[in-house]
């Protein structure tokens, strides 16, 4: 007896097809898979025993050969259990009902249950292109296939909700479309604990209106952190499609929860500096996204950045430029995105107080060029935005004087955004910061003073190629929330003050 059932794999990112055939035959008993299952499918065998004698059913005492087609595409994990379950009740015809045009994915506990698998988002989709009409799915995966309109969501707690379904005596009724809410930004930190610290946060807003990178120098307590921490807060919010690329990499790394399933805001991602070259830009046997790609239209940041290995921190530096990782294994390549904006934080030197009005740096000249140089040049370079962070002044902390919401921020920033889609419409730039070089000609225009202002800048602080594009492009952006199309001598000036860094060479 011979059947087929569809089924869903994943690798990567990318979901691909999977059929499940099954042939019972006369003859020694049996159960074997075969299509380049790994451990996790073989295991199959003995969840889906377990799983039937759950539902009263006994397995054949036949030769049960299954083929996971196309048999030349690895199948990993578990994710491929409901489709066999119901090969072999199909096959058994313990089902009658047809199941052409549906698919199933799912993994199979010992007791019957279906449990819930990674990377549903990514095989939702696929199965909508296929023209799958009904997708079965574990009850915990239901809301987040169901974001995606134009087929039938079955959410499945177990084999005999399946069997009763299949045979006409209970059916399930397809989950209803969800509709992910809209963030709230009321449960994010907001700007206006900040006491005083004007300068630092109109950087921020400057990074954030044209997706700048930005690095936070201060000493210890001036509250590089906490600023860092309210970014979330005045970015504008995810458009639906990002929402869905972010989800994506979330979904197949099993981070969602099943009752908000969809991300709606900015991720912000701030990963330890113990953290691991792999963990960071991706990696593993099976190779899983890194925390770039998990900040993936959001935010990294990487606080005492000084304190993080200088290898793992070089690795960043292809990704920024890519925008991608891509991982090569022997069963293929993996190709990760991760558009995202870095903020770094960092003491001036080991003490902390290099620089500071009013304490004393202990650190020999020695120890402060070392600390600062572990950060490389070309490291630093991709720092649109290097940001000075005065310790806070006690009139500003004691002072009762209300701060600016994040909202009002998020409302300048959003403006500068919305002048930014209408002038990159169709070139697949999303903000100033990812102008290229080549193209700076053609979007940052300034009039003569500014040019003026600029070159003499260029020459006075013997600037590189790569600071002059970055001045113009943060410049660009400040006459973006100065509504201004041209870029003018004060808009120079003030990109100009975020290049700290490169007047000390
Ligand atoms: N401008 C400020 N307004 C209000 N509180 C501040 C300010 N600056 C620092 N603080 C307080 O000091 C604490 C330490 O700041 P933090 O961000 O951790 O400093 P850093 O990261 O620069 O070492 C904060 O949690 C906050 O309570
Ligand atoms: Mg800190």
């Amino acid at each position: 007896m011979f059947a087929k059932i569809a089924s869903l794999g994943l690798f990567g990112l990318n979901a691909f097809p999977v059929d499940v055939e099954i042939d019972i035959t006369r003859g020694q008993p049996q159960f074997e898979i075969v299509g380049l299952p790994d451990t996790v499918v073989k295991e199959s065998r003995d969840r889906i025993k377990a799983a039937l004698r759950a539902c009263e059913i006994s397995f054949p005492a036949a030769e049960v050969m299954i083929n996971l087609a196309p048999a030349d595409t690895k199948k990993s994990g578990s994710v491929h259990d409901m489709a066999i379950f119901m090969a072999i009740l199909r096959a058994m015809r313990t089902i009658n009902d047809n199941t052409d045009g549906c698919a199933f994915i799912g993994e199979m506990s010992l007791n019957g249950d279906v449990r819930s698998i990674n990377g549903v988002l990514p095989m939702m989709i696929l199965a909508r292109e296929m023209g799958i009409k009904s997708l079965f799915v574990p009850a915990d995966n239901a809301r987040e296939a169901s974001v995606i309109k134009g087929i039938d969501v079955y959410a499945v707690r177990n084999g005999e909700e399946l069997i009763r379904h299949f045979r006409g005596e209970e059916y399930l009724t397809p989950c209803e479309n969800y509709i992910p809410p809209e963030p709230e930004y009321n449960e994010i930190l907001d700007f206006a604990d900040v006491k005083g610290q004007q300068f630092a946060k109109r950087a921020l807003e400057i990074a954030a209106a044209g997706g700048h990178n930005a690095l936070l120098i201060g000493s210890p307590g001036s509250g590089k952190s906490m600023l860092a921490k309210r970014m979330p807060s005045i970015l504008p919010p995810l458009t639906f499609d990002e929402a869905l690329e972010t989800t994506k990499i979330h979904s197949i790394s099993g981070l969602l929860s099943p009752e908000s399933p969809i991300i709606t805001k900015r991720p912000f991602r701030s990963p330890h500096h113990t953290i691991s070259s792999a963990g960071l830009a991706g990696g593993g046997t099976i190779p899983k996204p890194g925390e770039v790609s998990l900040a993936h239209n959001g935010l990294l940041f990487l606080d005492e950045i000084a304190e993080f290995d200088k290898r793992t921190l070089e690795i960043l530096r292809q990704p920024i430029e890519d925008r991608c990782v891509t991982i090569s294994r022997a069963s293929g390549t993996i190709t990760y995105p991760c558009t995202f904006m870095l903020i770094g934080a960092m003491n001036p030197c080991p003490c902390g107080y290099y620089g500071h009005p009013t304490r004393n740096c202990t650190c020999s000249s020695k120890k402060v060029v070392d600390y600062q140089q572990k950060i490389s040049g070309p490291l630093l370079d991709r720092f649109d935005l290097h940001i000075e962070v005065a310790p806070a002044e006690f009139k500003d902390l004691s002072s009762n004087k209300k701060e600016e919401s994040s909202e009002a921020v998020r409302q300048r920033v959003t403006r500068a955004r919305n002048r930014q889609s209408e002038r990159f419409e169709g070139t697949g730039i999303t903000c100033n910061a990812l102008i290229s070089d080549n193209k700076l000609r053609d979007y940052c225009i300034m009039d003569s003073e500014a040019s003026a202002t600029l070159d003499r800048i260029f020459h006075a602080l013997s600037l590189s190629g790569r600071a002059y594009s970055r001045i113009l492009k943060t410049a660009r952006t400040i006459a973006d929330l100065d509504d201004s199309e041209l870029i003018l001598k004060k808009h120079i000036t003030e990109a100009a003050q975020y290049r700290i860094n490169d007047e000390q060479k």
